[in-house]
């Protein structure tokens, strides 16, 4: 069985371009392959965090996860600093990858270039190693990730390879598995822009947990596009946003969709999708208070994971020890 690794960082709130660009492929994911899914607070710290908001942010996300449909005897999510093993081998992959490649990463030189690369800490360049070593201690086969993900992945890829051939085929090589263009979630205020936690416009972004008044506001407000026209295509990324989330709330494909609004208007869309989407949201957002009420529950869940998941990080950590000439300990 195909073996799948990703990871989700406990910093703000999930939204519904987290939902349909990763999480909805992660449900999915457990009944067919053999998924690991984890909650990456250690490279949550790689910029400055406030202890008590990560603690809550964590068990946040981790009740999230739960709602909207992860399964604890079907996958085995974690809590990344539950299972040490991964900065065990943070540590001997630092020793293989070199300087001048995380230096050569788009997302360490984004932020060395915003904030002088004096003040960006030393977790953050190393940031796409440890990443790398999430996915190699499980011997991932597939990682599914966002677009912005791939220059990690092939990173990832590059280490496990010069390992395999300095110490001998230790790491599975993993592909990334990336959504097709489409699966893309906008900005309902910017439809150029991804939705995202960090937007200048809060409106335009549908947090999971957002009340049917809230969802039904940003939906009303959402920009559209020029013309009269309901379709999904290039020329119109408004619209094809708005038919995405319908799609994706609703389980209707984006041709029926069309077909459904052939000579109706725009104001007819947004309140479908404001009336799918509060309907899609409700279940989701009652289990999460649910699970929110009880965070012993949450934790019992989340302790079942880490068991799993370090002892298989345990079982390639004996293997690389051995290989990189470690004398054991008696
Ligand atoms: N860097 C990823 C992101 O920001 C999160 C992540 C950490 C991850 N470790 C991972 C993703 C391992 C996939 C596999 O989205």
């Amino acid at each position: 069985m195909t073996r799948v690794l990703s990871g989700i960082q406990p910093t703000g709130e999930v939204h519904l371009g987290n939902y349909i660009g990763a999480l909805q492929h992660w449900v999915t994911d457990q009944y067919e392959h053999e998924s690991y899914y984890c909650i990456v607070d250690l490279h949550a710290i790689t910029t400055p965090q406030e202890p008590e908001r990560l603690r809550a942010a964590t068990l946040d996300l981790a009740a999230t996860l739960l709602a909207v449909g992860l399964e604890p005897d079907r996958c085995t999510l974690f809590v990344q600093s539950h299972v040490p093993e991964h900065t065990e081998l943070a540590w001997i992959l630092n020793c293989v990858a070199t300087f001048g490649e995380l230096r050569r990463m788009t997302q360490f030189k984004d932020k060395a270039a915003k904030q002088r690369e004096a003040g960006v800490s030393v977790g953050y360049f190393d940031y796409p190693v440890l990443q790398a070593a999430d996915i190699l201690i499980y011997q991932a086969d597939r990682v599914p990730v966002g677009e912005d993900q791939r220059q990690h992945l092939e990173l990832t890829r590059n280490i496990a390879q010069r390992f395999n051939a300095r110490f001998g085929d230790t790491f599975i090589v993993p592909e990334p598995a990336i959504p097709k263009v489409g699966a893309k979630i906008l900005d309902l205020q910017n439809p150029l822009a991804k939705m995202s936690k960090s937007a200048d416009s809060p409106q335009g972004t549908i947090k999971l947990t957002d009340s049917r008044d809230v969802v039904a506001k940003k939906i009303k407000v959402a920009v559209t596009d020029s013309g009269r026209e309901i379709l999904a295509s290039p020329d119109k990324p408004a619209i094809t946003n708005l038919l995405t989330i319908l799609s994706v709330a609703t389980g209707k494909s984006l041709s029926d969709l069309e077909d459904s609004f052939r000579d109706r208007g725009y104001a007819d869309l947004k309140r479908e999708v404001a009336e799918g989407l509060i309907a899609f949201l409700e279940p989701i957002q009652e289990r999460y208070a649910e699970l929110l009420g009880d965070p012993a529950e949450i934790g019992r869940q989340l302790e079942i994971g880490a068991t799993k998941a370090q002892k298989v990080a345990q079982a390639t950590m004996a293997g690389v020890y051995d290989r990189v000439g470690f004398l054991p300990r008696k």
